[in-house]
This record gives C-alpha cells, sequence and structure tokens, in this order.
C-alpha cells in the first residue's frame, strides 16, 4: 500500500476497491484484445506518439526552481497524444482526450539522451475527473463493466451523485486538432515538500486542421500529420498552486483559476515530423506512462492517484508480459 503524505487520506476501502478494479480490467484487456495485440485497458487508441522538448522556464523564481524545473535545461521527451475511450474507435466519436509526456534526461557522453528521467506528466482533455474518488471510479468500473449502467445511474443518483455521471458525458468532446486543445492533470502531485499542485498544458500553436464533414476513423492523427508535415507545435505547461478548501482527495472539485491561477513552468515544444509509421506505433505500445514515474519532488497526491500507480503497473505489466514485449517505463 502506498504511503501517505501528510496531505492525503485514504477511504477505509481503498486497498480492496484498487485490487478489484485491477481484476476487473485485466479480465476485461483478456476478453477485449487477442495474445501479441493487447492494448492498454484504458487510452488504447494510439492518435500519435510524437518526439518533443520540454525546456523549462529560464527565470523561475527561487521558490518554483523545483525538481525538474531547478534548472532552466531542456529535456528531450516523448508525447503520446490518445482517446480514452476503453474500445479502439473512430476518431469521430466524441470521446475525452489525453496525453503522456515522458522526460528524458538530459544528454551527457555516457548517455545518448534516451534514458527515461523518472518523469511523467499525464493529463485528460478536461479541468476534473468526475469519478473523483476511488470508491466512485470503483462502482464505475464494476457497474460499466460487470454489471449494468442502469443500476449504477440508480446508485450514483441515491447517493446524490448523479451530476457526476452527467459530468462524465460532458468530457466527450470532438475537436479538431488534439494540437489545439487544453489538457489538465486533474488530480494534484506534491511540488516540493508541502505544497500541491495541478498541471496544465495550453495550446500557444495553432494548428491547421479542421474537421469535415466526411472525417475518416483517424482524421486526428491525419490533422496532426498535415500540421506536423511542415510545421512545429507548441504548448505552455503551467502549474496551480493549492489554496484552502482545494481538496487532495476529490479530483471532481474544480479548483478555481480565478482563486489560484495558473503559472508557466516550461515549454512544450513539437519539432514538424513523419510519426505515422511501424516503429513509431509499437514505440507507442511499448512505453508505459504513469503518474508513478515521478521523481520524489513531483509525488502523486490522491486516491485517484494512488489507485492509479497501482493499477497501471499491474495492468502495463500484465499487457507486455503477455505479448512478450519490451515495457519502457
Ligand atoms: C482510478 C482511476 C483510473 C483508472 C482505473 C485508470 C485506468 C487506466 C489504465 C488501465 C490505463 C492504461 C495503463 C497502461 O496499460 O499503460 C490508463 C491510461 C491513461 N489514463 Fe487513466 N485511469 C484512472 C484515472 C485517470 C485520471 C484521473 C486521468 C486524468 C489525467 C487519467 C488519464 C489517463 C491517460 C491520459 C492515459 C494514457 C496514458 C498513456 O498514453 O499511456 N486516468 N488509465
Amino acid at each position: 500500500m502506498t504511503k501517505l503524505n501528510s496531505l492525503e487520506k485514504r477511504e477505509p476501502a481503498e486497498a480492496a476497491n484498487i485490487a478489484e478494479m485491477t481484476d476487473i480490467l485485466r479480465r476485461k484487456m483478456e476478453r477485449d484484445y487477442e495474445k501479441g495485440d493487447t492494448r492498454r485497458d484504458a487510452h488504447p487508441k494510439t492518435v500519435a506518439l510524437l518526439k518533443g522538448s520540454f525546456r523549462i522556464e529560464p527565470d523561475l523564481p527561487r521558490e518554483l526552481k523545483v525538481g525538474v524545473f531547478a534548472k532552466p535545461v531542456s529535456h528531450d521527451c516523448w508525447v503520446r497524444f490518445s482517446n480514452s475511450s476503453g474500445k479502439i474507435q473512430s476518431d469521430a466519436v466524441k470521446d475525452a482526450r489525453g496525453i503522456a509526456i515522458k522526460l528524458m534526461a538530459p544528454k551527457t557522453k555516457a548517455k545518448n539522451g534516451d534514458v527515461p528521467l523518472g518523469q511523467d506528466f499525464v493529463l485528460l482533455s478536461s479541468p476534473v475527473m468526475p469519478l473523483g474518488t476511488v470508491a466512485m471510479f470503483r462502482d464505475a468500473v464494476y457497474y460499466t463493466i460487470e454489471s449494468t449502467p442502469v443500476l449504477m445511474a440508480a446508485k450514483f443518483f441515491m447517493m446524490g451523485k448523479a451530476g457526476a455521471l452527467l459530468a462524465l458525458l460532458g468530457l466527450r468532446i470532438s475537436p479538431d486538432s488534439l494540437l489545439d486543445i487544453r489538457y489538465w492533470s486533474t488530480t494534484p502531485y506534491l511540488f516540493g515538500k508541502q505544497r500541491a499542485v495541478k498541471y496544465s498544458l495550453l495550446p500557444t500553436s495553432k494548428s491547421a486542421g479542421k474537421k469535415t464533414d466526411s472525417n475518416g476513423e483517424d482524421y486526428l492523427a491525419e490533422n496532426m500529420q498535415a500540421h506536423l508535415n511542415r510545421h512545429a507545435a507548441s504548448f505552455d505547461f503551467c502549474m496551480q498552486m493549492q489554496k484552502d478548501g482545494m481538496p487532495i482527495e476529490d479530483a471532481g472539485v474544480l479548483w478555481d483559476e480565478q482563486e489560484s491561477p495558473f503559472i508557466k513552468l516550461a515549454t512544450l515544444h513539437i519539432p514538424a515530423q513523419k510519426f505515422r509509421n511501424k516503429e513509431r506505433f509499437e514505440l507507442a505500445e511499448a512505453l508505459s506512462f504513469s503518474p508513478g514515474n515521478a521523481l520524489p519532488e513531483h509525488a502523486p497526491l490522491g486516491g485517484l492517484n494512488r489507485a492509479r500507480i497501482a493499477i497501471y503497473k499491474a495492468l502495463s505489466k500484465f499487457r507486455h508480459q503477455r505479448d512478450s514485449r519490451d515495457n519502457l517505463e
């Protein structure tokens, strides 16, 4: 069981809920995918795996020079864009979208730079995760996979949480391009020793990608490639400090931006590149991104993150072992 930080508090049934979710999702993967082609249980569709650089801001104030952000260096990184639905489906179907960034250690003479630094950032196209606690997430996993969504709706209604299900529907979007939308961590992370923060990525380039009436299955990848054939793309990587009343243990509660504005810490730069090839697809499947891949100064906080550390580790190991693939964490 993960050790708690002083900012955290565990629900009584947390360990059992995490074990149950791991088990249900593992069995679903076995049902859904043939051996040799086992995809992630969530966010299975890779829209793109891109090369990028994560450039720490040069003049951060002293109190923000923490962990990865301590020095104004540039880290090479891998950036995976995904659709969140638990099945591979057309990009034209409304869905929440994800972005995951894996930083590489700075290049030295001894290393060629392709060594993970141990720091990932995993974000979603929504500022909140309406299923904000481990208990709620467990119910959603259990009822949608093992039982029936009607009973889930009834339970959520009786608990006075029907709003979370409606909010969940609202997460599904149909953007022109994944290079032009904003992403949020939804869950909090440590920043140094005592402070908690959430992250957001804000697009700073405008891609030419446009939806059309005849959107194909993979129009998001097509639009992205059309842009990256000739142009770079970029995002501001920002963090928001926790203030009084902003909870750690419920990712369904928005941390108000008016009360605590986002502050830029780095630029995510994505150069022009070709990414629609077999090598990239295979690397995207081999890679594992997790909130658990974090330097101690940026350790994940809160129940959903504790659940994700355990579940991503177990299921990523499972899919890689099942397909006899390398697991690049
Ligand atoms: C307890 C709650 C959650 C569960 C059970 C869950 C489950 C999963 C699983 C099983 C994977 C695939 C892991 C792998 O095989 O490598 C995954 C990936 C992902 N999840 Fe979650 N998730 C949860 C909460 C969240 C939240 C709150 C976010 C918000 C940022 C999120 C965003 C993502 C993204 C972006 C990916 C794709 C990462 C990649 O590109 O490899 N998840 N999730």
